[in-house]
């Protein structure tokens, strides 16, 4: 019996996962000197003594997550097979929406016996969470790695920082120790922190740098030999995938990105092999795609601007003055129910915000002392790409 699914078969593919988010690499290639660095702030651990304070730096992609998880595998294996270390934990923390509290709570409740009720989320405060988190910590002796990811994002991290890496010296934990591994996308992140936690920190920094295009073609190359078939893939496609990324941000997510959707591109169209011109269809879609959302984000105003901007566009009436957009944007904003914005005033600012965040472009017009003096606007992207948006974005809230 056939059905909607029954002539799929996978062809490009054999194993996609590798080009998925959650895939962790088993080996880490371009980051040497990160690794190194890593490999000297932790190697007291197997030693049985307390680690370096670790504290990562880098933008989005650069394998700050990627790495550290590896480190941490790694080290959790050779520490299996000395008998001179001490037990060893890795608590995983991402801070991203956190408050303090939250954290250390989700700490101790990791560390509390299987028996135990949770830390309650109500009547007690962070200074009881460290309390008990520094009792759990006891109670289980030996080392333990606390990696907190997106530690700009937390609310506190000044009095974190403050307090753990001083819980041995305070003699808040006897029997265990503690390294902390603080992970953060903001390189001003050190300066936000009181001078009392910077100059008593002591920690060991490790900066991750954006992936140069030949960089990221090897790590690209590895994902293409696990995730497509043989002989599937055009060595420059991959190539050309590495060049965008590079010359975005060196961002090794967006790499992977642009190869698997040049794949699934090619899946679609019913392509045996992942050539340049997937690859390049598949930067468009990404481009676009990152578009829509900052449309998206825009105030229903600003994006009743843009959408007349989008018409005038069409009609070829633009550059055009903010008074023809203010009436035509009246149209648009009617048509869609709502009240418009009356004075010019309100329109122009607008234009000028939209103007900054590099929607529209402005063009001074001097006309001497009777023509006097305006700006001319006109959009700097895609007029279809705008009413596409819109035609969605109205579409969903109908
Ligand atoms: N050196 C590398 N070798 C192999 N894969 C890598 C390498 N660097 C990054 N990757 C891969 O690129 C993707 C992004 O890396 P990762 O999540 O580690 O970035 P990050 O620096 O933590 O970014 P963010 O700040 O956004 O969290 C992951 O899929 C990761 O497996
Ligand atoms: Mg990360």
């Amino acid at each position: 019996m056939s059905g909607p699914f029954s002539d799929l078969t996978e062809t490009l593919f054999e194993e996609k996962s590798v080009l998925s988010e959650s895939y962790q690499p088993d080996k880490i290639l371009e980051r040497d000197e990160e690794i190194e660095g890593y490999r000297y702030a932790l190697q007291d651990v197997l030693f049985g003594r307390e680690p370096d304070n670790v504290m990562l730096y880098g933008k989005a992609g650069l394998g700050k997550t990627a790495v550290t998880k590896y480190m941490m595998d790694a080290l959790q294996k050779e520490v299996s097979i000395r008998d001179e270390a001490d037990e060893l934990f890795v608590h995983d923390l991402n801070c991203n929406g956190k408050t303090l509290f939250m954290i250390i709570r989700r700490l101790v409740n990791e560390l509390l016996p299987d028996s135990a009720s949770p830390f309650p989320k109500r009547g007690l405060g962070t200074g009881d969470a460290f309390d008990e988190l520094y009792k759990q910590l006891d109670r289980h002796g030996g080392t333990h790695l606390l990696v907190f990811d997106e530690l700009d994002h937390l609310d506190d991290a000044d009095t974190l920082l403050y307090e753990l890496p001083r819980a041995q010296a305070n003699k808040h934990i006897v029997e265990a120790q503690i390294g902390v591994i603080g992970i953060s996308n903001n390189y001003t992140f050190r300066n936000s922190l009181s001078s009392k936690v910077r100059d008593t920190l002591m920690e060991r920094e490790i900066s991750f740098r954006p992936y140069h295009a030949d960089e990221l073609r090897t790590i690209l190359n590895d994902r293409a030999k696990r995730a497509f078939a043989e002989g599937s893939w055009d060595d420059s496609a991959v190539a050309m995938a590495a060049a965008i990324a590079a010359k975005d941000q060196g961002n090794a997510r967006q790499a992977i990105d642009l190869l698997r959707t040049g794949a699934e591109i090619a899946d679609r169209t019913g392509d045996d092999c992942i050539r340049d011109d997937h690859v390049e269809n598949a930067r468009e879609l990404v481009q676009r795609g990152r578009l829509k959302t900052r449309i998206q984000d825009q105030t229903d105003h600003a994006q009743y601007i843009l959408e007349t901007m989008a018409y005038l566009e069409k009609d070829y009436e633009t550059p055009a003055r903010s008074k023809t957009i203010k009436t035509n944007y009246e149209t648009v904003a009617e048509s869609w129910g709502a009240e418009p914005l009356s004075t010019l005033k309100s329109i122009q600012k607008h234009l000028s915000d939209l103007q900054m965040l590099g929607f529209l472009n402005r063009r001074a017009e001097n006309k001497g002392r009777k023509g006097g003096h305006y700006y001319e606007y006109q959009l700097d992207l895609d007029a279809e790409i705008i009413l596409e948006t819109r035609d969605e974005l109205e579409g969903q809230l109908q």
